[in-house]
């Protein structure tokens, strides 16, 4: 497929996103944006500098932040003025801030110019909560995903096995559903399918059959331009 389509995939919290967008990416050569890591850092930052009560500070600190986003060895490095913050950006204190932190309208307007920029060009698979509403409402391919509370998190609770740490999947199960409410139910871009997106519950679907189903829906569109 030679031609560079936007696609935009949103959806909650463990709905395989970031699995899928990922091997998408690979299988087209294209580059895989993950705006949740520009959110978590923001909130990171915010919880270094102790300001998380202060959206003014909040909103200076998302703009002065330089967040490089660089896909490396199957995950996405995160440097925030040039310090690897990788894996710190996947804490449970990063899970339970970064909600509140991404309803603050000015943080959302300073990171969806950013999120612009980097996609213009096409050529890109990137996921987010917005991505198919504001940030590309007119992108190439729209993908909506979704997935049952329970596979949810079982698959986070999975990644956070993968990587050593122990945790309670009814504790995971209500982190979850509080990020869903606070990103479905806040004021500016909040979590919602476009009319026009393609949804797609993974709930039984393995990572290859999604992936598959939109490389069809992408080699589709990519045939029609
Ligand atoms: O995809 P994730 O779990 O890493 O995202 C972390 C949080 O960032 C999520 O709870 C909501 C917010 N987010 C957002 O508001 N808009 C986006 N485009 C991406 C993430």
């Amino acid at each position: 497929m030679s031609e560079k389509l936007i696609i935009a995939i949103d959806g909650p919290a463990g709905s395989g996103k970031s699995t899928t967008a990922k091997l998408l990416a690979k299988k087209l050569g294209y580059l895989y944006i993950d705006t949740g890591a520009m959110y978590r850092a923001v909130t990171l930052y915010a919880i270094k500098n102790n300001i998380l009560n202060d959206e003014k500070k909040i909103i200076e600190l998302a703009s002065d932040l330089d967040i490089e986003l660089k896909f490396e060895d199957g995950q996405t490095k995160v440097r925030v003025n040039g310090k690897d913050v990788t894996d710190e950006i996947r804490s449970l204190e990063v899970n339970q801030n970064v909600s509140p932190v991404s309803k603050i309208e000015g943080v959302r307007k300073i990171l969806v110019q950013k999120q612009k920029e980097m996609g213009k060009n096409g050529g890109v698979v990137m996921e987010g909560r917005d991505i198919t509403t504001v940030v590309f409402p007119n992108a190439d391919v729209k993908i909506f995903l979704t997935a049952s509370i329970d596979e949810r998190a079982r698959r986070r609770a999975l990644e956070f096995a993968q990587k050593g740490q122990q945790v309670d999947i009814e504790k995971v199960k209500q982190n979850i559903l509080e990020r869903d409410r606070i990103d479905s139910s806040r004021d500016v871009s909040p979590l919602t399918k476009s009319p026009d997106a393609i949804e797609i519950d993974t709930s039984n679907l393995s990572i290859d059959q999604q992936v598959d189903l939109i490389l069809e829906e992408s080699k589709k569109v990519a045939d029609k331009k």
